[in-house]
């Protein structure tokens, strides 16, 4: 059994920070969307990865390397241009061989692993092996409609009347059969080869389609709300950890991870929060459920709910909730008069400000 995680893609949903960089490396708890994956897979017994990248690939490189970190063996895939989910299975096919394995979307967080999809699998002996969640409003996703014993009779792309509430999640397992799928399919009108048409031809084509139900919890990381939500429930469960410096005028309430080489100075933290190394907070109220990354600045400024990312700085600031930041940010009070709103903000961003 492999595993083919993907990397590549635009993730124009998170633009600005998808400008610079790869939108799998946002952190959640200060940790990758993509390490959580990685990590997953690992705990499913597997070790041969292949990880599609595009334009981020460098990025992504630096961030896994050779996957020895994560007790794995890492092969880079480089993808062109995004040209479908189907397509980077296309292009892993030397990589696959004959193996059976599990396609991973990089940008989705799934809490309670995968073994047991993969043991389903193995076991069912099925071609294809579809990863299925309830969702409230399934006309924004890729929707299954299941047939008595499970199996998926159809798929449909985010349908105007959606036939069931049974969302797909992007972890799919695949028999080597697919490789003659994608080979078959065209690509559809956005241009791309998608990976429903190439389940949709292994259902036409008589070939074994079976559902699994996910566990836990499960977002794809594509949006601003999606991935607070995801950084919220892994910080439900983190546990208090000091080990960075905290004054005694401070007050820090609950599951407060401070790292080291991280100042704390006359602020009150109230977790769960994660604080990387060398960040300084100071003079500041740090409310539920935030991530302040490495080598951040916080002081006479008030944040919660939110996402900052490494090297970026609040200064005389209040309040800010909601809001991811991204890295080498600053966001400070302007001294006046006049009393202007002082902005340099990179393209696609979105700000905004209560006055
Ligand atoms: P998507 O979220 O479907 O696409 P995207 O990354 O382009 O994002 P957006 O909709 O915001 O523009 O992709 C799912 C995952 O698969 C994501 O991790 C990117 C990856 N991907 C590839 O590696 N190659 C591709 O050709 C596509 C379409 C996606």
């Amino acid at each position: 059994m492999k595993a083919l995680v993907l990397a590549g893609g635009k993730g124009t949903r998170l633009r600005p920070l998808t400008h610079t960089s790869a939108k799998q490396l946002v952190p959640v708890a200060n940790k990758p969307v993509l390490y959580y994956g990685l990590e997953a897979i690992r705990d499913a017994g597997i070790t041969s990865v292949g990880i599609i990248v595009g334009d981020t690939g460098p990025e992504v490189r630096r961030a896994v390397g050779d996957g020895s970190r994560f007790g794995l063996e890492v092969t880079y895939i480089p993808q062109e241009a995004p040209l479908g989910l189907a397509h980077c299975v296309l292009i892993a096919q030397d990589f696959l061989a004959d193996d059976p394995f599990v396609m991973y979307l990089g940008d989705n967080f799934l809490i309670g692993g995968i073994a047991d999809q993969v043991s389903a699998f193995q076991a069912g002996g099925y071609d294809a092996q579809i990863l299925l969640t309830r969702v409230a409003e399934p006309q924004f996703y890729g929707v299954a409609e299941l047939g008595p014993a499970g199996e998926i009779i159809a798929l449909e792309e985010k349908p105007a009347v959606p036939r069931s509430d049974l969302a797909i999640v992007g972890v799919y397992l695949f028999s080597p059969v697919i490789h003659q799928a994608v080979r078959a399919i065209e690509p559809s009108d956005r241009g791309e080869l998608e990976i429903t048409d190439a389940i949709q031809w292994l259902i036409r084509t008589g070939h074994s389609v079976q559902s699994h139900m996910v566990s836990g919890y499960w977002r794809d990381t594509g949006r601003l709300q999606d991935m607070l939500e995801c950084n919220r429930i892994v910080l439900e469960s983190v546990d208090r950890d000091i080990k960075g410096a905290v004054d005694t005028l401070s007050e820090i309430t609950g599951r407060v991870v401070i790292a080291p080489g991280a100042v704390v100075e006359n602020s009150i933290l109230r977790g769960p929060i994660v604080i990387g190394a060398d960040t300084k907070i100071s003079s500041a109220y740090v409310g539920p459920f935030t991530s302040i990354g490495e080598g951040c600045v916080v002081q006479n400024a008030e944040i919660e709910y939110s996402i900052v990312l490494d090297g970026s700085s609040v200064d005389g600031v209040s309040r800010i909730a909601h809001s991811l930041i991204g890295r080498n940010v600053e966001v400070s009070r302007a001294s006046g008069p006049p009393y202007t709103h002082e902005l340099m903000v990179g393209d696609h961003s979105r700000i905004q400000v209560r006055s």
